[in-house]
């Protein structure tokens, strides 16, 4: 079965859409291969394209702060690897022609919990198009259990959902 490490160096040379001609770089999956959470975004921002890492900027910073106390292993990636042009919402060839590379993230890693993070991972992994309605409901993706959150640049905008995106995170833990 394929690594980690060996799937990096696809996504770092794919040019399966033209996300690449405009990014920094790939922004590739962070975090230990036997990890038994993994929290998917939609795609990487300005700070991720520069820094090459997932969720390092400010929406990266609340996440991180959150799961913090928590000591159980994680992996942190996205539905999309190359920055969208302006942070515009990645469009669905795009997500297409992306989405092999987070579906052997999951194969590879076997987490036991997915948290998906905002509509497009929610969307790709529940398949319902509204996130308040699967919000409210589980399902399963790949033999894992996959919990909706609210998008953390979400909760940046309208800090008022901050509780209930912390209280998701933690049922997310606790079903470990
Ligand atoms: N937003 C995302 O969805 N992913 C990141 O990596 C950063 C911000």
């Amino acid at each position: 079965m394929m690594q980690l490490e060996e799937l990096y160096q696809e996504i770092k040379s794919c040019k399966s859409c033209n996300l690449w001609q405009c990014a920094t770089q790939a922004v590739l999956g962070e975090g230990p291969q036997d990890a038994k959470i993994m929290i998917i975004g939609e795609a990487p921002g300005r700070e991720e394209d520069k820094a090459g890492k997932p969720f390092v900027g400010r929406a990266g910073k609340l996440l991180r702060n959150t799961i913090s106390s928590n000591l159980i292993k994680v992996y942190i990636t996205n539905v999309i690897k190359h920055r969208p042009p302006n942070n515009r919402k990645p469009k669905k060839d795009e997500i297409e022609a992306c989405s092999k590379f987070l579906l052997e993230e999951i194969k590879i890693v076997k987490p036991k919990v997915i948290i998906a993070l905002g509509s497009t991972a929610s969307k790709f992994l529940t398949g319902e198009e509204k996130i308040n309605v699967a919000f409210e409901k589980e399902y399963k993706f790949m033999g894992a259990k996959v919990i909706v959150d609210y998008h953390p640049a979400a909760v940046l905008r309208n800090p008022r959902l901050y509780d209930k995106f912390k209280k998701k995170i933690n049922e997310a833990y606790s079903n470990l």
